[in-house]
This record gives C-alpha cells, structure tokens and sequence, in this order.
C-alpha cells in the first residue's frame, strides 16, 4: 500500500474514533431510531408487499368472494401504514437529535484538542481555516448518522426481509440476487478510495479558501488603507478557480464516470433479476404470488442497494470534509506538562535561565545562543535591546509559551518543565507586547483569569491602571462589549485593559512587555507609579523602548543578538558608556526630560 493510502487508511480511522469517542453517550438515542425504522420498513415494506401478495392469490383464487373477506387485509394494511408512519418520524426525530447532540460533542472534543496545542501552534495558521475544519468535521459527522438510518439499515432489513420471503419459496432466485447484489457493492466500493481522494483535494481549497477570506477580513483596517480589496479579490478568485478545476475532477469522476459504471451495472441487474424471475417462478410451476413477490422485493431490494452506492459516494464527500483536521489532531502537542508534573504553590520568583540556545522552527539563525541569566527573587529587571534582539522570546520562554532548544529555566530552582503550565502561568502576571482582548465585556476581560475577586478589587485596578476615566465614558461602562479584539478601543485603551487584567491577579512574578507603550505619557506616569507599588517584593521583568519606564529597575539587562551584553544598574550602564548609554542619551536628548 502506498504512503497515502496508508495515511488514508490512518485518517479514517482516527475520525472513526474520533466519532466513536463522540456519540457514544448517544447511542441510545440512535438505538431507538435505529429500532423505530427497522420496524417502520419491515412492517411498510417487507409485509406490505407480503400482504398484498397474498391478496393476489386469493383474488386469482377465489374470484367470487365478497368484499368482507378482504376487510382483515384491508385493516391491517392500515394499521402498518399508521404505525409505520409513526415509527419513521420517531426515527427521524430521534436521529435528528443524535445527530445534533454529537455534532456539539464532537465539536468539543476537537475545541478541547486544539486548546492543548500551544499558542505558536495556532498562531501558524488561519484561524479561519483552523474554524472552517472544525465547522466541517462536527457537519460530516452528523450526516454520516442519517446515512445509517436511511440507507444503510433500509438495504439491510430488506435484504432480510427479502430473504425470509424468498429463501423458502424461491431458493435459487434469492441466491442470485445476493451475489448480484454483492458484485454490485463490491464494484462500488472498488471505485471509493479515488473519490475520497479528490473529494479531499476539493474540500481542502474550499478551506483554503475560508483562511483566506477570514485573513482579509481580520485584517480589514490594512485592506482598506493600503487599497488591497483588488488584490484580495484576486487571491480569492484564484482559489475560487483551483476549487472549480477540483470540483470538477471529482464529480467527473463521482457523479458522472463512477455513477454511470455503478448506475449502468445496477439497472442491469435489475433488468436480468426481473427476467431470472420470470423463468425461475415460471419453470417451476410457481404461483403468481412467487412471482409478483421476486419482482417487486426484487425491485425494492436492488433500489435499496443503489441508494446505499449512493450513499457510500456521500461519504467520500463528507470524509473528504473531515480528513483534513485530522493532522491537526494528530499533532504532537509540543509544550506538554510532563506526566506527574509539580505544582508549584508558594513562589519566591527567583528565575534562572541556564545554558538556553533557541531557534523558531524552520528558522537557521538563532535568537538566542547559550544565555546564562538568574535573576533573585524580588529583584526588579528592565530589559532592553533592539528590536527584534529576542527579548519577548525570552519572556515567552519563561510562561513556557515556547521551550528552549537548548538549555533550562528554572523557576525557585525547580525546571519550568517540570511543573504544571498552569500553576507555572498562575503564579505571574503577564502584559504582553499586543494586548489581547476577547469580543467580551470589559468587566470579564478584566477579570480573565482571576476568579472570586471582589467590586473593591476591581474597583481598585481600575483606578491604578487608569482604566476607568475611560471606561465611565464607554456607553454601557464596564458592561460594554469592546469588539473583536478590543477593535473599539483606541490602543492605549486596550492596554489599559491588560493592564488592570494584569494588577487583578495579582501574582508572585510580574511580567510587562512593552505594558505601557501606548499610554499617553501623563497617564504612563500614573500607571508606572501603580506599577512601582505593584513590584514591591516580586520579581518583575520589565521590557520597555523608552527607558525612562525603567529609571526604578534595580538592574537593566541589554541584549544584542541574542546575547546579553550589558548587565548593571541604570547608574552604572550610563557610566560604562556601552548601548545602554548611548539610548539613554539619545532618548534623553531626544523626548525625554533628565529625571
Ligand atoms: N513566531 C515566530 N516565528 C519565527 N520567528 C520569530 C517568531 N517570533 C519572533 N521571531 C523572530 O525572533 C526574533 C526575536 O523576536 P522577538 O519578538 O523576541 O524580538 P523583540 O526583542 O521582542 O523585538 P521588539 O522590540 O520589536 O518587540 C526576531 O528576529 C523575530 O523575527
Ligand atoms: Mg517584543
């Protein structure tokens, strides 16, 4: 077998499990639809037909008799058709439910083994994408169970039923109908493993497609100010051309070279069923109801079994729908608590950085090589360098967001691998260089990751974070909802948001990455003035541009292609005269007043 049928044969499996895992608390539900149309289409199909069959012979038998003798048929006949419309939409309803129930499940079950991978994980993909797959999958999943219901249980209960009926009358004739029937399903099956591959093919621009549109419409702002619509227009029209050609080659090749093949063969054997009929039931001296029995089983039978070829075709589509999410799934998590990890319950803070080489994937260069780096516990740690100089690498690295290449760091000296990530992120407020905020309300963007904290708490952080002047303006207040994220906010408001976030927790160790740089600079004195209290006895790191949020750091670190360069008090860097210094002037002398 080849590589990618291997891969193939992998994927179904794992979304076989996958929908297993899913629906299992559902079966029930599915039993009772599954129950309800056995009896619905043995009672409407199988002993219709019989009843009706035996009508015949007593018509062909007994010519005089009158009316009343074929009431008892006559009521019967409508008590199965009352019960059996009953039974199908109890079957309906409840496959309707089953179907719903674990879409949702599914839908959680691949949310929660998204959730696990780590953020670098995600923020390689389009979320649109990342989204559309999940949308597709959990759609997938639910239409499967519909194909059970009305189409794979109706083959089988008149495959049955046809074999009750016809075993002991027509022996001879039921075997042929079963091979028939089997050639049939073979051939079709024969001819799936090419339609699921281009099935997927198609459904994979399709996907492709979505990431696209949700990257353009994300970045929206962008689009508009530099007049892209043209160009994303274009961009989405070639996909739209590549999904076409794709489309194409598999409905040629499903709906119009394969069903022809299956359709061509199927009428055939309908024809020849219906003629094998005729000369068994006839040679045999048969009576009419044998006869009217094998064409019309024969009939419903063989209908039966095309509508399941059919419905084996669907199934490509839809398993060409779910595949794709599949290596998603399968993904290595790569940060992942180690098995019996610690918790890490009183922190001191002391942080050590030993050894540590890092590369981002894909990368040849590396941000940092061999850096050698403790910081004690309540020390106070600016830390400067040039743009791109890898300094939020190093603060992702210590919130374990990514792991060293190379190297440890050591939290209270115990490695950050070995404690749980999440006790490791309780333990720090963190502000990151883009503040991230949720298409919530302010107040439950505030309160993010913090929980039973009181009104005076919070009542508090908005002061110091200066959050509420311009939260008191917002037309619902702290209940206004502030956009996906946080787009009807100005920057600087954002920030503020993060910032109260980061004071609410409250936590050992304090992490600001560039936390005020979109503050005005009155309400930058206010907010580092909170900060400065903040700090008192924890550890805090502090990555800033603008140096003069620093002049209360105990120690400032510079880096330089991911090597640390210069390691000193403000003072004492100012005095050796090295990068430090000459910032510092060039800021001083540039914007900032000598404090
Ligand atoms: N997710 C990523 N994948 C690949 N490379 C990355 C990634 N994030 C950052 N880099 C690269 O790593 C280097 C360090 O980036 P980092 O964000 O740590 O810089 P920085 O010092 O924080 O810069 P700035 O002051 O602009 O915030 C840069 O060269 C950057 O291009
Ligand atoms: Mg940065």
């Amino acid at each position: 077998m080849s590589g990618k049928n291997l891969e193939a044969k992998r994927h179904r499996k794992y979304l076989l499990k996958l929908f297993a895992k899913g629906s299992k608390q559902y079966w029930p539900i599915m039993a009772l639809s599954s129950v309800s149309i056995i009896i619905s289409l043995t009672l409407g199909d199988i002993i219709f037909t019989y009843l009706v069959s035996k009508i015949l012979v007593d018509l062909s038998t007994d010519r005089v008799a009158s009316f009343d003798a074929y009431r008892g048929y006559i009521y019967t006949i409508i008590a199965i058709e009352i019960v059996s419309l009953v039974l199908r939409r109890v079957a309906s309803f409840s496959e309707e439910r089953f179907d719903a129930k674990s879409r949702v499940a599914i839908s959680k079950i691949i949310f929660d083994k998204l959730l696990e991978h780590s953020a670098s994980f995600h923020q390689n993909r389009f979320v649109g994408t990342t989204v559309t797959l999940i949308s597709k999958t959990a759609d997938a999943f639910g239409r499967t169970s519909a194909i059970w219901i009305y189409s794979i249980l109706p083959m089988l209960v008149v495959f049955i039923g046809t074999g009750v009926l016809m075993l002991p009358r027509l022996p001879l004739y039921f075997i042929c109908l079963v091979v028939t029937g089997t050639l049939f399903l073979i051939l079709v099956l024969k001819l799936l493993p090419t339609q699921m591959k281009l099935a997927t093919d198609a459904s994979r621009e399709v996907t492709r497609m979505y990431g696209a549109m949700s990257d353009a419409i994300s970045n929206i702002a962008a689009v508009k100010a530099e007049s892209g619509e043209g160009l994303e227009q274009e961009k989405i029209s070639e996909i739209g051309e590549l999904i076409l050609e794709k489309n194409l080659r598999y409905a040629n090749r499903a709906l119009i070279r394969d069903s022809l093949i299956a359709n061509s063969v199927n009428r055939s054997l309908r024809t020849l069923a219906v003629i094998v009929a005729i000369v068994v039931a006839n040679g045999s001296n048969q009576d009419i109801s044998n006869l009217y029995l094998a064409t019309t089983l024969t009939m419903t039978f063989l209908t039966n079994i095309w509508t399941f070829g059919d419905s084996l075709s669907e199934l490509t589509l839809y398993y060409g729908d779910a595949a794709p999410i599949v290596p998603m799934l399968e993904a290595e998590i790569s940060i992942k608590d180690k098995k019996n990890a610690d918790e890490l319950v009183k922190v001191r803070g002391k942080i050590e950085i030993e050894r540590v080489s890092f590369q981002y994937p894909k990368l040849d260069t590396y941000v940092f090589d061999d850096l050698n780096l403790t910081i004690n516990a309540g020390e106070r740690v600016g830390i400067v360098g040039r743009s791109g100089a890898g300094k939020s690498t190093l603060v992702k690295m210590i919130m374990r967001f990514i792991d060293p290449t190379k190297g440890d760091i050591k939290l209270d000296g115990i490695s950050t691998r070995s404690i749980t990530q999440e006790s490791l992120r309780n333990n720090i407020s963190y502000v990151a260089q883009e503040p991230m905020l949720f298409h919530r309300s302010v107040l439950q963007n505030i309160t993010y990751g913090s929980e039973n904290v009181t009104d005076e708490e919070i009542q508090r952080v908005l002061e110091r974070s200066h959050a509420l002047e311009f939260i008191n303006e917002l037309p619902k207040g702290l209940d206004s909802i502030v956009g996906e994220r946080g787009v009807n906010l100005s920057g600087g408001q954002r920030q503020r948001i993060v910032i109260a976030r980061a004071m609410l927790k409250n936590a050992p160790i304090l992490i600001l990455d560039e936390a005020t740089s979109a503050l005005d600079s009155e309400s930058e004195g206010y907010v580092q003035a909170a900060f400065a209290e903040l700090m008192k006895g924890r550890t805090t790191l502090v990555i800033a541009h603008r140096l003069s949020t620093l002049l209360n750091m105990s120690r400032i670190i510079v880096f330089e292609h991911g090597q640390m360069i210069e390691d000193g008090t403000h003072a004492q860097l100012v005095k050796d005269r090295g990068i430090y210094s000459g910032l510092w002037e060039h800021q001083a002398g540039g914007f900032l007043p000598q404090s």
